[in-house]
């Protein structure tokens, strides 16, 4: 693992290269170190997941390097513009609308119709400038563990997990970002962090909704959230005539050639690939006239872990929709 200084150009160039060919960078913000990876690729997306050992897909916050770019991604409110505009670059991150053609790939988003967006101040702000695109970044410690603030904590933390740590010295903030979310409802906060609630109170000059403790909002825990309306049935050993079949690996299930749809997650049985392609093909399976979805075994290890549990998350029973009807 190389751990390279980030006042150096050299450094950046190195980083940025790794970060445009999906490879994971450990980058320095001024809350707490991230585990970097390109937003907008799948598989760069899956590989953040696996770093962390993480048990499921929670959705990641998406760097930005400029207003512009945020406007890409997410519908930017007036009180989310405002906010921006106050407080970025800093330790505020805003939960805001997917936009219309947002390039950030739904595993970052963990399928969600929401995305929380950032920009970081300090050289990582002029990392995610060089590689042109929104970078996904979790707290750079293994899933579990305390959130780094120096590069010695994330080579303890993750190890060779990461190949390359950007050093910027002990994080200024030290603590996360706070997250805010601003919608139809009203603008709540969902975690207390680095930019101090009453900073935004007196800014907005109103208060918060939510909050403190246990105010987080883990959408992704949700038991259906993002459920394709179809029945899921999950480690099929065989398709009945009419299912539509998600697949796994180069196996054929007996009764495959009768099913009325196919997708594989990964015909080579790979995790990473497998992951990247979840949340597009529940998707594709949600729709008018799928009513059933057989879905092949998924190995219980390493990302099938977090595959499985979306799966479960996918299947298990929903009595009441109201997006649905
Ligand atoms: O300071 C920070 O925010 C650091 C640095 C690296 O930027 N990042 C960080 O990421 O703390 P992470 O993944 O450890 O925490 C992100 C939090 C999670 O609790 C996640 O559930 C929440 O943000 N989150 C992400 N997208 C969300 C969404 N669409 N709606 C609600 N919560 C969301
Ligand atoms: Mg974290």
């Amino acid at each position: 693992m190389q751990i390279l200084d980030s006042a150096l150009e050299a450094t950046r160039d190195a980083a940025a290269a790794r970060l445009m060919a999906g490879e994971l960078v450990a980058l320095p913000t001024e809350t707490v170190y991230g585990l970097a990876g390109d937003a907008t690729n799948g598989q760069a997306v899956a590989r953040i997941y696996e770093a962390k050992g993480r048990p499921a897909f929670n959705p990641l916050i998406a760097h930005v390097s400029s207003f512009e770019m945020a406007r890409q991604l997410v519908d930017m409110n007036p009180v989310a513009e405002k906010l921006a505009a106050q407080f970025w670059p800093g330790p505020l991150t805003l939960v805001l609308p997917v936009a219309e053609g947002c390039p950030v790939h739904p595993l970052a988003t963990a399928g969600l119709p929401t995305l929380a967006v950032r920009m970081p101040a300090g050289p990582m702000r002029d990392i995610v400038r060089r590689v042109g695109r929104p970078l996904a970044a979790p707290s750079a410690n293994r899933s579990g563990g305390v959130s780094p603030t120096t590069a010695a904590h994330v080579a303890h933390s993750l190890g060779e997990k990461v190949g390359m740590i950007v050093d910027g010295g002990s994080a200024r903030v030290g603590l996360e970002s706070t997250i805010v979310k601003s919608g139809e409802t009203g603008i709540y906060l969902l975690r207390p962090g680095g930019l101090p609630r009453e900073a935004i109170e007196d800014f907005l000059g109103m208060e918060l909704l939510g909050g403190g403790e246990g105010g987080i909002e883990a959408p992704g825990q949700m038991t259906s959230h993002y459920a394709p309306s179809g029945h899921v049935r999950l480690n099929a050993v065989a398709v009945k005539p009419g299912e539509y079949l998600i697949g796994f690996g180069s196996q054929a299930l007996p009764g495959q050639e009768h099913a009325a749809g196919f997708a594989n997650l990964s015909p080579t049985g790979d995790l990473v690939e497998a992951a990247a392609n979840l949340f597009a093909v529940l998707a594709a399976f949600d729709a008018p006239g799928i009513h059933t979805i057989a879905v092949a075994p998924v190995p219980e290890h390493g990302l099938g872990l977090a595959i499985n549990d979306r799966l479960r998350r996918a299947a298990a029973p929903r009595p009441f929709q109201p997006e649905k009807l």
